[in-house]
């Protein structure tokens, strides 16, 4: 297809009725070329079966196109009603699932502007004007996943609030910390689970700092080089509610690090959630038996009639596969490719889209799930009992009392040994066997060895101390009730 930006806007309006490139029949055999193009290439280079979901943000932009070419005076008024008309009965169409989409039209925008030029006829034929597909492609995309992002906010926000619920409920409740899965030190639940809140919080700073960069007009970039016609950009950001116009056309239609960007955020949510999703797994298999969760989140095998499978939260470990395969797909596509526009983009939305699909499905399943989330306090306090979890307070305590800490790691591996000799646990040994070790070691002892005076005593900013959690939950109550009353409404292509 061509775009025409030449001369005066009367002179221009002939050659465009002579030369529209926009209805089926001419595009598959237009002026330029001497034979149709082949079915296969048709079918091969069409992307209306998947860009068909741009609709909304491919009419947004048009109508805010078409009101500044009016506003400029190279549409007239009554061309505008025309095509305003024209496009909401398109949206109505659409919506409706009336719409016609034709593969012989190529894309989502040639689909609309020929149905649009069916409607308001030569007013249709007329909205191209100072405008290409380069420009309008990557406006719609950015439009699109404006929105999308702003949707991924507000999960998040959900999974968020989620999981601080079930930490308010156990601030207290001792589980074990692992490092290596081997038990580690004692922890608060609520301490761990807020642990996922953090990482969320980051995932979310990715998207907002994203979308800030992703919000800026490419429109008036026309093919490559601008137009010849006194356009308005800022009107147009402004009725778009972009923060700013790109300032250079070739880089504003060719680049694509803003889809990049989300998918590079998304692939690290996804991350972060398929780690939420192996410690569910983990916590249900029952060497654990941590949790459980409702029926309503399992499912049962085939074949073993006993079985209740996590495969919710294995699908989400499992598609965090996909989202990272896209983030590498979408680098792939960008690298190397020459400046301006260049057809390989068109190939930028599946892996996109289905990023923003699965980061949707998967988001809602964690917010569904955590609520569900049953805890088995005594499977947790038996495994935290095991493998000597409170051995670095014994070394602390020795510190306080005045021995080295490289001293008191000595004495202290030496006390699990002794331990494990005895076939019991550090808290059970005997006062002088302990003693025998470390003469420092007195009657009080005993109380630094148990669960919950080890996680009491980890008492400050970012500490595992039932208090500090309780802290912690207040805190992000406070600043998830904050965020919720902000929420902006829904932004023009998701409105
Ligand atoms: N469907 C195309 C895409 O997604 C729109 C832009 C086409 N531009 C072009 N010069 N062929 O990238």
């Amino acid at each position: 297809m061509t775009d025409r930006k030449t001369g005066q806007s009367g002179k221009l309006r002939e050659s465009l009725r002579d030369e529209s490139p926009l209805h089926a029949k001419e595009r598959a055999w237009s002026g330029r070329f001497a034979e149709p193009v082949a079915q296969f290439v048709l079918n091969y280079t069409a992307s209306v079966g998947f860009d068909q979901r741009l609709a909304h943000a491919d009419i947004q932009a048009s109508l805010a196109h078409a009101s500044m070419l009016a506003a400029a005076g190279v549409l007239s008024a009554e061309e505008l009603a025309r095509i305003e008309q024209g496009l909401a009965q398109v949206l109505t169409e659409i919506e409706a699932g009336t719409f016609q989409w034709q593969v012989a039209l190529e894309d989502v925008h040639l689909n609309v502007e020929a149905r649009l030029t069916e409607l308001a006829g030569d007013a249709g034929k007329r909205l191209h004007t100072a405008r290409s597909r380069n420009d309008q492609v990557a406006t719609d995309l950015r439009l699109y996943l404006r929105g999308e992002v702003d949707r991924l906010l507000e999960e998040i926000d959900a999974v968020q609030r989620s999981l601080v619920e079930l930490a308010a409920a156990h601030s207290g409740t001792v589980m074990p910390g692992y490092t290596h899965l081997q038990v580690a030190q004692p922890v608060t639940f609520g301490h761990h689970l807020l642990a996922y809140v953090e990482m969320l919080e980051r995932d979310r700073e990715r998207l907002v700092d994203a979308r800030g960069r992703m919000n800026r007009l490419p429109l008036g970039s026309a093919a490559l080089a601008g137009t010849t016609f006194p356009i308005d950009r800022e009107r147009v950001a402004r009725d778009l509610k972009f923060e700013a116009v790109c300032q250079n056309s070739i880089d504003a239609v060719s680049d694509r690090d803003f889809a990049i960007e989300l998918c590079a955020a998304g692939a690290l949510l996804m991350a972060h959630l398929s780690r939420l999703a192996e410690e569910l797994v983990l916590w249900l298999s029952p060497g654990f038996g941590f949790i459980q969760l409702p029926d309503r989140f399992t499912t049962g095998s085939s074949i073993m009639p006993q079985k209740r499978n996590p495969d919710v939260a294995e699908l989400a470990r499992g598609k965090t596969g996909r989202v990272i395969g896209h983030l590498v797909a979408l680098l792939t596509l960008i690298k190397g490719q020459p400046l301006a526009y260049n057809k390989d983009n068109q190939e930028d939305k599946e892996p996109v889209f289905d990023t923003i699909d699965t980061l949707h499905a998967t988001l809602r399943a964690f917010a569904e799930m955590v609520p569900g989330i049953r805890v088995d306090h005594e499977a947790m306090r038996r495994a935290a009992l095991q493998g000597h979890s409170t051995a670095t307070d014994l070394a602390d305590y020795l510190v306080r009392r005045g021995v080295a800490f490289r001293d008191a790691h000595e004495a202290v591996a030496r006390a699990v040994r002794r331990a494990d000799e005895l076939g019991c646990a550090l808290a059970d040994l005997p006062l002088q066997e302990l003693q025998a070790l470390a003469p420092q070691i007195g009657e009080g002892v005993f109380k630094v060895l148990t669960l919950e005076g080890s996680v009491a005593a980890r008492d400050h900013v970012g500490g595992t101390a039932p208090a500090q959690v309780a802290a912690q939950v207040r805190r992000w109550q406070k600043t998830l009730e904050q965020r919720a009353a902000l929420t902006p409404g829904p932004s023009p292509a998701t409105a």
